[in-house]
């Protein structure tokens, strides 16, 4: 009788040591994130998190920054970024991109080596945007990056093409027939954590601006616009982020109401301007350069190439741990725009459904316009719609808007143009719900630089 108990315990150790080869080799740590008895823990696993970090070390930079000198455009001749900064500087920054963006090509990978001027490779254009765009990521959004900032390497990690981007996916190809419309989903798919959620979560929330909503404000039957697809994709986003930083859901959210931000960690402030930070990144840099991009590095539907949470975090909470690698590079910090946003504070108690906001100063929203254009987009309207929220949920702080225009063509008509959408903004604003008294317009002004959609655009600013 006792041979067959023997034999099938055996087969059950077999068993069950095959079923838990799947799961991590012990130990795993939690950590405590919320009130006791919550289940607000982050697992991780010490033994994986020590390669994490192995593999997300910041390079030491090319000596400290030269401080003095000639500014550069006095020698050099097609400068539209860096002309300011001084020789020694410029040349230590060349030196440090070529290490962190192409140390295998060298200077050549982006430059005609006879002719260092000439904007004939369309990387150096693509990269002269990227300065821009470094910029503009640390002094514009330091309510996601605060201090820590990020640099070329911060994305690029030692490869001209970073290891995380993505373009609009039409996901697989399938039988025509009886199996229907995949709806964007029903494969597993990597991004998505492997499960059959929809593949493409970023085009709609990372590059378009759609809303981010689960639960409804109304009841039903009358207004609940919430349908299973829009959770489907919002939990298709969720697993991206939690993903791209190696976190679980509970890093931001109190599960017993993914909804409420009085029960979230502040990291879900954070991440919230992060979402806004990314699109302003998709919509205002790396869309309008497709044109640049070759098409060998176009996506499938003829898209270039965009960036998402991963791009910088690349499973870390803080991309690099948290390495401060923009301080020993101070002319991709705050070079062109002095003020900025204090990092997110713990979410605010806000109406159900408008999103903390902890910015008491710097650019809350950006609006861009069509060529000749003063109406604004119906994207530019989403824009508006959310910021309104952000600005009825903050009383206390009043706006400053400021239209933008470029040189080219008629100078002056540009500006009264630039006027005339600040106009419309304010008006859709008032529309929305924000008290006139709280709007200030600013005089319209020139954008420094090339004739994008940079020049064509509102900033809403909140002003300190
Ligand atoms: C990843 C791309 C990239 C790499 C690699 C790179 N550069 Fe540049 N370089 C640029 C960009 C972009 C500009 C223009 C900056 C601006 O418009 O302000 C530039 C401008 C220059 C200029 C000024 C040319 C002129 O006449 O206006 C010089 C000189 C220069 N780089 C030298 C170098 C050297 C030397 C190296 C290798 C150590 C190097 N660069 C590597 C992107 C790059
Ligand atoms: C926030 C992330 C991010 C930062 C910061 C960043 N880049 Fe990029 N970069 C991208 C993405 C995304 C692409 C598109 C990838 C592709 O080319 O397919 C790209 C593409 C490029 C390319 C074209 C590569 C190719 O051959 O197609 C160059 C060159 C480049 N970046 C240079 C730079 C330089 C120089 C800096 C720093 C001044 C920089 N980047 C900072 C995200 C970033
Ligand atoms: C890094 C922080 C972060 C992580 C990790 C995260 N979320 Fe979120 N979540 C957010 C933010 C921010 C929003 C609000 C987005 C917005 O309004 O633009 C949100 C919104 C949601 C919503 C919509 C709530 C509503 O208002 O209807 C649900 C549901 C949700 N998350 C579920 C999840 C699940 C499930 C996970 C784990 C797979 C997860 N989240 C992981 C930050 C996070
Ligand atoms: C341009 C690079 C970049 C991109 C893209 C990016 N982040 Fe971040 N993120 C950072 C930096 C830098 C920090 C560190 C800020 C600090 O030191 O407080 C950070 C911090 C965070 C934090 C706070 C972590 C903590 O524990 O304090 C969260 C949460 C976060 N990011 C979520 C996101 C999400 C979600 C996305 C995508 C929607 C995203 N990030 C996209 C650069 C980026």
């Amino acid at each position: 009788m006792s041979r067959p108990l023997h034999s099938s315990l055996a087969i059950l150790a077999l068993g069950a040591c095959v079923v838990l080869s799947g799961c991590e080799r012990p130990p795993i740590q939690s950590v405590q994130r919320g009130y006791r008895g919550l289940a607000m823990d982050e697992l991780y696993n010490p033994r994986l998190m020590a390669a994490s970090v192995a593999a997300n070390k910041a390079p030491a930079p090319p000596g400290p920054p030269i401080n003095e000198g000639a500014p550069a455009s006095s020698v050099y001749k097609n400068l539209q970024v860096l002309g300011d900064v001084n020789i020694g500087e410029f040349t230590r920054l060349m030196i440090a991109m070529t290490q962190w963006v192409a140390p295998d090509q060298g200077c050549a990978y982006c430059h005609d080596v006879s002719n260092m001027g000439s904007d004939a490779l369309y990387t150096k254009v693509v990269s002269r945007r990227m300065l821009q765009m470094t910029q503009q990521i640390n002094s514009q959004w330091k309510s996601h990056v605060a201090e820590t900032g990020v640099t070329c390497y911060t994305c690029h990690r030692g490869q001209p093409v970073p290891a995380n981007i993505w373009f609009a996916n039409p996901g697989p190809k399938r039988a025509p027939g009886m199996l229907g419309n995949r709806a964007g989903q029903n494969t597993p798919a990597p991004q998505v954590g492997l499960t059959s959620l929809p593949y493409d979560p970023f085009t709609p929330f990372l590059d378009q601006a759609n809303e981010i909503r689960v639960l409804s404000t109304t009841a039903l039957p009358s207004g609940n616009r919430r349908s299973i697809k829009q959770t489907e994709w919002t939990y298709a986003l969720m697993m991206h982020m939690s993903q791209s930083l190696g976190v679980n859901c509970t890093y931001c959210h109190n599960t017993r109401s993914f909804f409420d931000w009085d029960q979230s960690t502040p990291q879900r402030g954070t991440a919230w301007y992060g979402i806004r930070m990314v699109r302003a990144l998709n919509t205002g840099y790396l869309d309008p350069l497709a044109k640049d991009f070759p098409p060998a590095r176009h996506g499938p539907l003829g898209d270039g190439p965009k960036l998402n949470c991963a791009t910088c975090h690349q499973g870390a909470y803080k991309p690099l741990y948290g390495a401060r690698m923009v301080k020993d590079f101070p002319e991709l910090g705050a070079v062109m725009v002095p003020a900025a946003a204090p990092a997110a504070a713990a979410p605010s108690a806000a109406a159900p459904g408008v999103a903390p906001v902890a910015a008491t100063s710097g650019v809350v929203g950006k609006i861009y316009f069509v060529v000749g254009v003063k109406e604004i987009s119906p994207e530019g309207m989403r824009v508006i719609v959310e910021t309104a929220r952000m600005m009825i949920a903050q009383p206390a702080l009043k706006y400053d808007l400021s239209g933008y225009a470029d040189r080219t063509g008629n100078p002056d008509a540009n500006l009264e143009l630039a006027k005339q959408r600040a106009f419309a903004v304010r008006d859709a604003l008032k529309a929305a719900g924000v008290a006139e008294a709280r709007i200030n317009l600013k005089k319209p002004e020139f954008v420094i630089g090339t004739a994008d959609a940079e020049s064509r655009r509102v900033d809403i600013v909140a002003a300190p």
